[in-house]
């Protein structure tokens, strides 16, 4: 969902001003055992997610947590548009329809009725979301809806997340990074388990519908990415659109923009969008101890090959 960059804003900032008022207990609440921010969702809205009805166009995008969702949004926006070459007033339509959700842009956010305000969304819609599978609305599955899958090396991941647990006022702080640490390892974060969405997302690896991209490879050669990401939604695409694009998605390019785009969310999101920053904050044991638990959980499958640990995350 692309969202005003007005609407945007207002959506954050009265978040932020709700959380202000909350005691840290409070900013997270349980729904299948699983942890979520209680300004911007429900057990109720995530009850009422299951009616979700999804659109074989529907464009779906999922990662965990800081592992570059948001870049990944924007990156196939732009791509999404390009191929569409929607006249002003159609877009002006669907920035329109898009103000009336009231919610940031995550399937797992808002109010119950956002499903029922979401049928009015003009096609094609651009789904994000954080859930693992088995939390994902069943038609998402028995659609003919195609779902993109981000991925990013735990260590970097779990580094973004704990600046970000640390930074967004709406989540509780943790008082070090060990504490953050074991609760990393543990799965005891907003959106559960690391591991556990990655083992849950291997079973889909060999999905037709399915396609999975890394961080890093975006990071390594992000127009080699962009077209990838193009050919698995059919989006047609000239080598000119894949240049420019890379460059207004380009992490000193969002920056840059992020007080117009994201108002005070824009500091918090756009850290240092580096691969290997983990150094500064693991310790040799936390290093063997999340190399021992990905080999647990990982070891030898295809996402493990396509995580390529063995090149961003050694010692
Ligand atoms: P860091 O905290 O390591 O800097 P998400 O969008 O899923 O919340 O992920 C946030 C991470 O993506 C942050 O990582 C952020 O800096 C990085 N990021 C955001 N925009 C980016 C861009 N255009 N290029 C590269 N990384 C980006």
């Amino acid at each position: 969902m692309k969202f005003s960059k007005g609407k945007f804003i207002e959506v954050v900032e009265k978040s932020f001003s709700e959380s202000e008022k909350m005691p840290p207990e409070s900013m997270l609440f349980s729904y299948r055992g699983i942890l979520y921010p209680a300004t911007l969702s429900s057990p109720e809205t995530l009850e009422a997610l299951k009616s979700f009805e999804t659109r074989s166009d529907d464009v779906i995008l999922t990662g965990y947590p800081k592992t570059g969702t948001n870049w990944l949004d924007q990156m196939v926006m732009e791509l999404e548009s390009a191929d569409a070459k929607r006249t002003e007033e159609e877009e002006k339509e669907r920035i329109n329809a898009e103000k009336k959700l009231e919610s940031f842009p995550r399937l797992e956010f808002g109010d119950p009725g956002t499903y029922e305000r979401m049928k009015k969304l003009p096609s094609r819609r651009i789904i994000q979301t954080h859930l693992a599978p088995h939390l994902l609305p069943p038609s998402i599955f028995q659609s003919k809806a195609k779902i993109l899958v981000l991925i990013r090396n735990p260590k970097d991941t779990a580094v973004s997340y704990y600046h970000f647990y640390n930074n967004m006022p709406l989540l509780p702080s943790f008082s070090s990074w060990d504490e953050y640490f074991a609760a990393f390892m543990n799965g005891k974060l907003a959106w559960g388990s690391y591991f556990d969405h990655l083992v849950e997302w291997n079973k889909y690896i060999d999905h037709e519908r399915i396609m999975l991209i890394s961080y890093e490879e975006l990071k390594e050669d992000q127009i080699l990415g962009m077209k990838k990401i193009a050919a698995f939604f059919g989006f047609s695409l000239n080598e000119e659109d894949f240049h420019r694009i890379a460059k207004k998605t380009s992490f000193q390019a969002m920056k840059e923009k992020s007080k117009e785009t994201h108002g005070k969310f824009g500091d918090i999101l756009f850290r240092k969008g580096v691969v290997g920053n983990w150094r500064d904050l693991f310790s040799k044991a936390q290093n063997e101890e999340m190399d021992r638990k990905f080999e647990e959980c990982l070891g030898g499958t295809k996402l493990a090959a396509k995580v390529k640990y063995d090149v961003y995350c050694k010692a």
